[in-house]
């Protein structure tokens, strides 16, 4: 990558709109029954945070107390009103020509109290309505339990996932849902991103329950050296638990398969130096080998081991025994690549996402960046990433399957739709990391799935709806939804009906 990456970048950015095919992205390539989609989750678009039984969430309220902390102030009390509007959303998905869609259960919905509470019906309703309406239309279920929203009774009592007592919690969520869901859902992950909101939550005090401490942050109340691993080590085990119960009681008869999702930014060196180089592998440990070692191998990663010491937990004998529970597929998250400099031989600002590894990330060496820039501050557009990326996990994992459950391009929002929906940088974005993911399949990698991020702009947490990721344009004073010129990009790449259709269909005859 490197300077390579960014004369690549200029071509794309030069290059005017072709239809898929044009560039030789074919669906062909991709294997039979591959899953194509496009994900949401449950806080960045239900909306009706009040209605029919549901709990308040953390988001919930955290918004509603900190709304200094989101850019616009704003929050996802209606979002994309999806909650009434699921059928419409559901004809859009169809209309895209995708065959699965990814969005997650909001635990307060069917949980309103937790444990202590009983289970909501019109909650189960909800959702039982949205499967069933999606199996309708041949699209595939793909479910997330925790996209970052939960209880906020289990905040309080808990500090969400600080008390190792939210494990028992999210046990009995995780087999409610298996429950209520699991005759029509086939693909399930526990977890959407830990390695990620941890440490907002925890490391950098910018998601509920906002605890941190100095140099990271001033909290009210954290320790931003401690408490993200003791939070992610609880995440593990509730994960662990649901995989095992999963395994042991609904698998054989529900014939579903289980993962995880993982936020996974890719590093790069920022030079050839020994120690950025070294650097480069701890920003890798410290945010994929945290979560997938002790998944794979029953332990965390050394790296972490030896600069953590005490503030890392370690696992029990009987933890152990629990986590070996493989996972079926493993959900990657990525957007970027960047290059890591290290903090060790020369100091650096360690008040950030990369600090607790000793690490500094940017995405400029020499003055000339990574890649184009997008609306979010450290992700560029380089499609390279992505084949590094799942390369990277493939030979880590021991060939796992990988769904690439969500990938996505943000732009800053400005009243003009018709600037909106002509996103050609979206187009450029998407058209180059499928590419890149297709390679990565012809290199030998098992990817099953993709996922755009997102179907529709939504409440994209402490940004608020400040950026847009939508395949469609959502007006939140109508709630109109809109295809932007990437949702008719993707529709001619799935459907083959585009300008270039007949093209394809020749090629597939000859
Ligand atoms: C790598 O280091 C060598 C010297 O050790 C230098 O000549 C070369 O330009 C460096 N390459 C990059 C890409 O930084
Ligand atoms: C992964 O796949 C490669 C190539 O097919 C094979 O050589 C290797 O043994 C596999 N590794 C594991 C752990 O299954
Ligand atoms: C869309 O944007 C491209 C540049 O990205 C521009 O060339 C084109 O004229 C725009 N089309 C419309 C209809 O505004």
């Amino acid at each position: 990558m490197g300077a390579a990456t960014g004369v690549a970048a200029v071509l794309l950015a030069s290059l005017a709109i072709l239809a898929p095919s044009a560039r030789g992205l074919n669906r062909g390539e991709f294997p039979t029954g591959f899953l194509f989609g496009a994900a949401t989750s449950a806080y960045q678009v239900e909306g009706a945070y009040l209605e029919d039984g549901k709990g308040l969430s953390n988001w919930d309220v955290f918004t509603h107390t900190h709304s200094g902390d989101i850019d616009d102030g704003r929050n996802g009390d209606v979002a994309d009103d999806h909650y009434h509007r699921y059928m419409e959303d559901v004809e859009i998905m169809h209309n895209l020509g995708v065959n699965s869609y990814r969005f997650s259960i909001s635990w307060a919905r069917i949980l309103p109290r937790g444990k202590l509470g009983g289970i909501n019906s019109a909650g189960i309703a909800f959702y039982d309505h949205l499967i069933d309406a999606l199996l309708q239309k041949g699209i595939e279920p793909f479910v997330t339990l925790h996209h970052f929203d939960l209880p906020y009774e289990l905040e309080t009592r808990y500090g969400s996932w600080l008390g190792a007592g939210i494990r028992e919690e999210f046990d009995h969520y995780a087999d409610v849902c298996f429950q209520a869901f699991g005759d029509r859902v086939k693909f399930w992950t526990t977890f959407n991103e830990p390695n990620l909101f941890t440490k907002f939550a925890y490391m950098l005090g910018a998601y509920p329950p906002k605890r941190c401490s100095p140099p990271f942050g001033n909290c009210h109340s954290g320790n931003s050296q401690q408490e993200p691993y003791i939070a992610a080590h609880n995440i593990l085990m509730s994960h662990a638990a649901a995989v095992d119960n999963y395994k042991k009681n609904y698998q054989a008869k529900q014939g579903g398969l289980i993962g995880i999702v993982i936020s996974m930014k890719f590093y790069e060196p920022l030079t050839n130096s020994t120690e950025d180089i070294v650097a480069a592998q701890r920003a890798l440990s410290f945010e994929i080998h945290w979560f997938l070692d002790p998944i794979f191998f029953g332990e965390y990663p050394k790296e972490m081991r030896e600069m953590l010491s005490s503030n890392l937990p370690e696992f029990t004998p009987a933890e152990k025994m629990l986590l070996q529970n493989r996972v079926d597929f493993i959900g990657v998250n990525h957007y970027t690549a960047i290059y890591a400099k290290d903090c060790i031989s020369s100091p650096c600002e360690l008040n950030t996402y990369e600090g607790n590894a000793l690490v500094f990330a940017t995405g400029e060496k020499d003055g000339v960046r990574i890649g184009k820039p997008t609306a979010l501050g450290g992700f560029y557009d380089v499609p390279e990433g992505m084949e590094q990326v799942i390369k990277y996990v493939n030979q880590r994992y021991e060939n796992v399957t990988i769904y690439v459950t969500e990938n996505g391009y943000s732009e800053y929002n400005n009243n003009n739709m018709e600037d909106m929906t002509n996103d050609t940088g979206r187009v450029n974005y998407l058209e180059g990391y499928l590419s890149c993911i297709s390679s990565a399949i012809r290199g030998g990698a098992k990817v099953r799935g993709y996922f755009v991020w997102s179907l529709m702009d939504n409440f994209e947490w402490r940004f608020g709806f400040t950026v847009r990721f939508g395949l469609y344009h959502v007006d939140f004073v109508t709630q109109q939804r809109t295809p932007k010129k990437s949702a008719k990009w993707y529709r001619d790449f799935l459907t083959g009906s585009g300008p270039m259709g007949e093209v394809q269909t020749l090629r597939a005859y000859s």
